[in-house]
């Protein structure tokens, strides 16, 4: 059994605004130990793609699975949002003309639309290397040496084996279909990658015993292919004004995915197979874990 919605709903929206709020705060104008100056522009243009909503699913998942093993609140909340400006730089990024040259992103316009292509990339350029300043930096309270394996495991989440190796893949795709395994290795990286972060840094930072942080990255390798599916399915069944980005684009493109690949019927019943795999990791926690469930189950549900 899972728990009612409306405590999930509840948890969700708590987590949405603590994030908001801290996130604008890192993304202020008071200047750090040796940073110099804070350019306004570059700083608007973060904030832009940083604090124009988003479902936050990534630091959701952080401050739960944190919280599943009773970790330190305020640590966990300063990992999301490390977590949730590298996701943010990836979507700043991927929005470029030279990528998906998308105009819309949650609703609004790009940053490379709001502002201009070289301000985006060296927005994106910033919120990257600032998500492991947050991590580093004395504010976040954690023993350092799981500091040391938070900043290892969301490098490489991020770089040339993870996310930007995934999206490496997933532009190839648009020109020579991958097969299946090659689609959810591209998968994996480009989107698996920072969500199985997401679940493994809340026992990191809870100091939950090594089991336990396998499982959860477990965990977060079902949820992380159900999420990027979901987003395949809604980009082919769904519409832009729901969406907050343009949809229809991977079929325009070509690109090889598994709804392309098997059809929606399949897709749905994969991603619910997904879902009930999650489940299954999360049985040893007990009702404990039920707001994680509930997170799975939104992220199949999800309408945008
Ligand atoms: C969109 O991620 C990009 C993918 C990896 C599919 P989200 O669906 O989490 O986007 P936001 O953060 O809620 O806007
Ligand atoms: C984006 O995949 C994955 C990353 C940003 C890393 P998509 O290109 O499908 O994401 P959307 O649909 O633009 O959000
Ligand atoms: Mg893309
Ligand atoms: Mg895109
Ligand atoms: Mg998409």
């Amino acid at each position: 059994m899972t728990a009612p919605d409306a405590n999930f709903d509840a948890r969700l929206q708590a987590a949405v605004q603590s994030v908001q709020d801290l996130l604008a705060r890192l993304l202020g104008s008071g200047i750090l130990p040796d940073e110099t100056a804070r350019p306004e522009r570059l700083m608007a243009a973060m904030r832009h793609g940083v604090l124009n909503g988003g479902k936050r699913m990534r630091p959701f998942f952080v401050l739960e699975a944190s919280r599943l093993f009773d970790g330190p609140a305020d640590a966990a909340l300063r990992v999301a949002a490390a977590l949730e400006c590298v996701h943010c730089y990836s979507l700043v990024h991927d929005d470029l003309p030279a990528m998906d040259d998308d105009d819309t992103r949650r609703g609004q316009p790009t940053v490379h639309k709001a502002f201009d292509e070289a301000t985006a990339i060296l927005a994106g350029d910033a919120l990257l290397t600032y998500a492991f300043d947050i991590i580093a930096d004395d504010a976040t309270v954690l023993p350092a040496e799981t500091k040391l394996a938070l900043t290892l495991k969301l490098a490489r989440a991020s770089g040339l084996g993870g996310m930007a190796g995934g999206q490496m893949l997933d532009l190839r795709a648009e020109k020579e279909t991958p097969d299946e395994p090659g689609i959810v290795t591209l998968q994996a990286m480009k989107t698996g990658a920072l969500i199985r972060f997401a679940c493994e840094a809340g026992p990191l930072v809870a100091g939950a015993a090594k089991e336990d942080v396998e499982r959860l990255a477990d965990y977060g390798r079902k949820i992380g292919l159900a999420f990027q599916l979901a987003d395949d399915l809604l980009d082919l069944t769904s519409d832009s004004a729901t969406l907050g980005k343009a949809a229809g684009k991977d079929a325009a493109k070509g690109k090889g995915t598994l709804p392309a690949l098997h059809g929606i019927e399949w897709t749905r019943k994969r991603v619910a197979g997904l879902i009930d795999e999650a489940h299954a990791l999360l049985s040893p926690y007990g009702t404990k874990a039920d707001v994680l469930k509930a997170a799975a189950r939104y992220v199949a549900d999800r309408k945008n």
